[in-house]
């Protein structure tokens, strides 16, 4: 996944263009470790690569999404997978699972006390809560650029618009372990990630991904603001004829000790 996607997904380009999401995600399958007859909720499930790659091990796997273009093409991929369309900031759940599984959605829940309240929630006594996502400094090149680039445009208080949430390791085990949980897991760690289409691949990530920045903005406008961003991240992030995001990624595992 991906946002606690509010604003609407091209869930194909998604797909097409943005699957090292999906692959990155493995690893952190693999970090769950899920068995056989377990019940698992995959939050943030985006088009279901993951929960696929979940269910394959015979763990039963919910997918959810906020987003119904996501969870559409989800049923698409994996018609024998369930999935369904529920915002992360308001689990109904209530000690279903065995495990709640997050890869690349958490940073776009901003509210990240109700989220970690919901997965509480969710999970049985002794479940465990295994995630990655973007930490604090993801992206910090890229996010500075659009600040710069909006603040020099009429559109300056679009930089509120900011849709990701990146913690600290500090801010977010202070979460989790307010709310209960025994933290055994908490990494920061640099990805460096490749954005496929060498010359226009970070205006493709920034269409996709930053578009809640240029609400209510002119095309002809945002094809300016993507030019300067392009233009100032460039000397950091882009070699031989790559562009390279500097994500940052925050690992989590934490277990429902009551
Ligand atoms: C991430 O996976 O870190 C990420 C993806 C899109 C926007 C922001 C962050």
């Amino acid at each position: 996944m991906k946002k606690q996607r509010k604003n609407a997904w091209d869930a194909n380009l998604y797909d097409q263009e943005h699957d090292f999401v999906a692959q990155y995600g493995t690893d952190v399958v693999e970090l769950l470790a899920p068995k056989k007859g377990e019940i698992i909720l995959d939050l943030g499930c985006g088009t279901g690569y993951l929960t696929e790659a979940i269910a394959e091990t015979g763990a039963e796997v919910l997918g959810i999404d906020s987003a119904q273009s996501m969870i559409t093409e989800a049923e698409k991929n994996y018609p024998k997978l369930n999935f369904k369309v529920i915002d992360g900031e308001k689990l109904p759940f209530n000690e279903q699972f065995d495990a709640v599984f997050s890869n690349a959605a958490l940073h776009w829940m901003k509210n990240a006390e109700a989220v970690v309240t919901g997965i509480w929630r969710s999970l049985k006594p002794q479940g465990r809560f295994v995630a990655e996502f973007g930490g604090k400094g993801n992206i910090e090149t890229i996010v500075k650029a659009i600040d710069l680039a909006l603040e020099k445009t009429e559109y300056t208080d679009n930089i509120t618009l900011n849709p990701w949430y990146f913690p600290s390791i500090g801010e977010y085990t202070g979460l989790l372990e307010k709310q209960g949980f025994e933290v055994r897991l908490a990494m920061l760690f640099d990805r460096p990630t490749s954005l496929k289409d060498t010359e226009t691949g970070l205006q493709n990530w920034l269409r996709m991904f930053a578009n809640p920045f240029f609400k209510d903005i002119p095309e002809e406008k945002i094809l300016d603001i993507l030019s300067a961003i392009e233009q100032e991240t460039r000397p950091q992030l882009y070699r031989d004829n790559t562009w390279l995001a500097d994500y940052r990624r925050l690992r989590i595992i934490a277990l429902k000790k009551p």
